[in-house]
């Protein structure tokens, strides 16, 4: 498919080069998608384009500002066909600069619009911005555990979540499941969970941060409705626009119950000194204040993007490389790989995180990095619960088969892990230079940590290498040579 192929290789900082510890200069290579894509260059222009008619879509009558109006609300249109929501049904909101700050606003939105109903069910996978909102806003919160019997570790135990949504069914309020975990990559069903969670009368909630830009996601039209989703989270800067913000998609009647929690300039039809008259109008009234117009526009022209080419086009080649680079990871006995391996059992998307056995994940990512221009995540990703339990769960059951006698080992591994993690312009390439990467580390694995010492922030850093003495780009500096030429 010609256009996916130019799509991908038009990405911004694939040739990125970076001089590493040999003196060299090699081309990054970049496994760090969960954490934050890279930028999609047709996305790119379209915004960069934009920026010749930029105005405030609070203005009215000049060109420019029907102009930012009419594709602003396009951007929002757009996000809604590609999640396949009913407009009438659903709206689509930008807010903050990831899932976090819309995660937020819906358990504050979740916890006032049943007040008798004041419990969340939140899974022991989730992302800190799935778990810690829940706990903060709502007035109780059932963590639920990870199947640890069916042979499937990493994956929710759904007959826990039943028997908990049965025992809390009078308070039950709503369920927040991450679709795609940011540590193993394992894939939820998240349908089947929002059945359940109808069934007791709570809403269900999708933490799509890692599952938008991966997989294809219907949150309406399901032929049995309670298969649908009642609000649906992303981030666009996991979604190849970095600098775009957090989507919202949720149900109108739950949000036209309440004031928006959310209140300023463009939300109101009238302000007096003694009231207000808020907006009926969706998305503006959810929308308070000047929002990120360029961000949501570049974030709209990556969806058109990807919804051109076809989700499940995407979402079969990134299959495909996940299990090339689990065959390969899985095939050097001195690596522990998390969760579910088998993609037929458990499908995943996007991320695999693991750990060389005795070797703490600090120093694999900074000699990734240092020797080699490999881009990798490493510590608990902002999932702690997850990845302990991970951690625990793989000591466990390779106990007769591994030395776990070693304190030292068992105490490096429990820290944290590695990520590789693969958007649409990540290569078998790229997947087999870690391979050959993380090969030459366990052989070498004593030589490379010599290298290292524990800085005070707790990084391990090199002891003599230092990136700032050959950093390639400063914005100062940036700035002063175009102010010269
Ligand atoms: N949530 C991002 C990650 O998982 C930052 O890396």
């Amino acid at each position: 498919m010609k256009l996916l192929e130019k799509i991908r290789q038009e990405f911004l900082g694939l040739d990125t080069e970076y001089r590493t510890i040999d003196g060299s200069s090699q081309r990054r290579v970049y496994l760090d998608s969960t954490a934050s894509t890279l930028m999609m260059k047709a996305a790119y222009d379209a915004m960069e384009e934009f920026y010749q008619h930029y105005a405030n879509t609070h203005s009215l009558l000049h060109f420019s500002a029907k102009i930012a109006t009419s594709e602003y609300h396009w951007a929002h249109d757009r996000i809604l066909s590609f999640l396949q929501a009913d407009p009438e049904r659903y709206t689509c909101f930008f807010t903050g600069s990831g899932s976090t700050a819309a995660i937020n606003r819906l358990a504050r939105i979740f916890r006032d619009y049943r007040p008798d109903r004041g419990t969340a069910f939140v899974s022991l996978m989730e992302h800190h911005s799935n778990d810690l909102p829940h706990r903060k806003h709502a007035r109780k919160v059932v963590h639920i555990p990870f199947d640890m019997n069916s042979g499937n570790p990493g994956c929710i135990d759904l007959s826990t979540l039943e028997a908990e949504l049965e025992r809390n069914k009078d308070s039950a309020s709503y369920v927040a499941v991450t679709g795609v975990s940011n540590v193993t990559g394992i894939i939820n069903p998240v349908y089947d969970i929002a059945e359940l969670a109808h069934k007791y009368g709570a809403f269900m909630l999708v933490d799509g941060a890692q599952m938008a830009a991966h997989l294809p996601v219907q949150i309406s039209g399901h032929e049995n409705p309670a298969r649908n989703i009642d609000a649906f989270v992303f981030s666009g800067h996991k979604t190849y626009v970095p600098g775009s913000p957090g989507v919202v998609i949720c149900r109108k009647d739950i949000l036209s119950a309440m004031e928006p929690e959310e209140v300023g300039g463009g939300m109101v039809e009238q302000v007096f000194v003694e009231r207000y008259l808020i907006s009926e109008k969706f998305p503006d009234r959810e929308e308070a204040g000047t929002p990120n117009i360029p961000g949501a526009i570049g974030l709209a022209a990556a969806i058109e993007v990807l919804d051109t080419i076809g989700m499940q086009r995407i979402f079969k080649d990134e299959d495909e490389l996940i299990n090339y680079a689990l065959d390969k990871i899985l095939a050097l006995p001195e690596i522990a790989v998390y969760g579910e391996t088998d993609c037929s059992r458990c499908p995943r998307a996007a991320s695999i995180s693991f750990n060389i056995l005795g070797m703490d994940h600090g120093i694999v990512a900074a000699v990734l990095n240092d020797y080699f221009a490999i881009a990798v995540r490493n510590e608990c990703f902002c999932a702690h619960p997850y990845v302990k339990e991970m951690i625990a769960d793989y000591l466990e059951s390779r106990v007769g088969q591994v030395d776990f006698n070693d304190f030292d080992i068992n105490l490096k591994i429990k820290a944290g892990m590695v990520r590789t993690s693969f958007g649409l312009y990540s290569t078998r390439e790229d997947v087999d230079l870690l391979v050959a990467a993380l090969k030459d580390i366990c052989a070498n694995r004593d030589n490379y940590s010599a290298q290292y010492h524990v800085d005070d922030n707790g990084n391990y850093v090199h002891n003599q290498f230092k990136m700032a003495e050959s950093n390639p780009f400063s914005v100062q500096q940036y700035v002063q040579q175009e102010l010269k030429s």
